[in-house]
């Protein structure tokens, strides 16, 4: 089932996220969360900063498994995704996560940090929440428009919009790095349950054909459909 909700700001659809990550971690302490990068989610986690600052929540027996990261980057440079998760969230909290795993963008052998990554994730369990965004192009994490659904982590070439839409956030276009590594739809949809949280104008457009369209590779999100508990909380503002 796929429930829509639309909220009037960026602070409710952040506030609306974290209610739904803290109702699962307070049901089950030891849960894995599925986190995820982008400017959408940094609002989710400024929020669950603040619950865990107030005694409200802990994650001191919560793992953490992330989506994606930059293929070349590591967990210094300020663009990379594992540095993002540290400074919005890991490494604000009082206590800190159990465990927390981003994959690994610098491997010598990415073909073998993509298995581990899955053996990982299997390990764990599996995740019960998945938090996403959604790019321009109605990627997930980092499954990227194509010809068919890939199930396990692998490396991806970033599409052009892609390149173009994150290049805010680096010195200039060229620097943006071309591949990432991105947990395969297996992963995510492997997910208990699925928040993917999404803000502006420009995104409508896209998620309304992911929730509402066909189901199909060219766009990637509209696989959410499949999943038999997923939210989506919008804000168009
Ligand atoms: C990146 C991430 C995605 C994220 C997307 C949207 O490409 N790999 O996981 O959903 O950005 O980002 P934003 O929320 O900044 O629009």
């Amino acid at each position: 089932m796929l429930q829509f909700l639309k909220v009037s700001s960026y602070e409710e659809m952040s506030k609306t996220a974290a209610e739904k990550i803290a109702e699962v971690v307070k049901a089950k302490p030891e849960s894995v969360l599925g986190l995820a990068t982008g400017s959408s989610p940094v609002g989710t986690y400024d929020e669950l900063v603040r619950m865990e600052a107030a005694g409200e929540i802990s994650f001191a027996k919560a793992r953490s498994v992330n989506l994606d990261e930059y293929l070349g980057l590591d967990g210094t440079h300020d663009q990379s995704y594992r540095y993002f998760m540290d400074t919005h969230l890991f490494k604000r909290l009082k206590t800190p996560f159990a465990s927390t795993a981003v994959p690994c963008g610098t491997a010598a052998d990415m073909g073998a940090e993509c298995k581990r990554y899955d053996q990982l994730i299997a390990d764990l369990g599996g995740t019960d929440l998945q938090l996403l965004g959604i790019g321009p192009d109605g990627h997930i994490g980092f499954n990227e428009p194509g010809d068919a659904f890939i199930l396990e982590t692998h490396v991806v070439d970033l599409d052009p919009s892609t390149i173009e839409a994150n290049a805010r956030f680096f010195a200039s276009q060229a620097e943006v790095p071309r591949r990432a590594v991105t947990m395969g739809m297996g992963g995510i949809l492997g997910a208990k349950k699925i928040l993917l949280v999404a803000s502006g104008k420009a995104k409508e457009d896209v998620l309304k054909e992911a929730v509402f369209g066909p189901v199909t590779p060219r766009l990637p999100a509209s696989i959410l459909q499949n999943h038999p508990d997923v939210t989506v909380v919008y804000s168009a503002t």
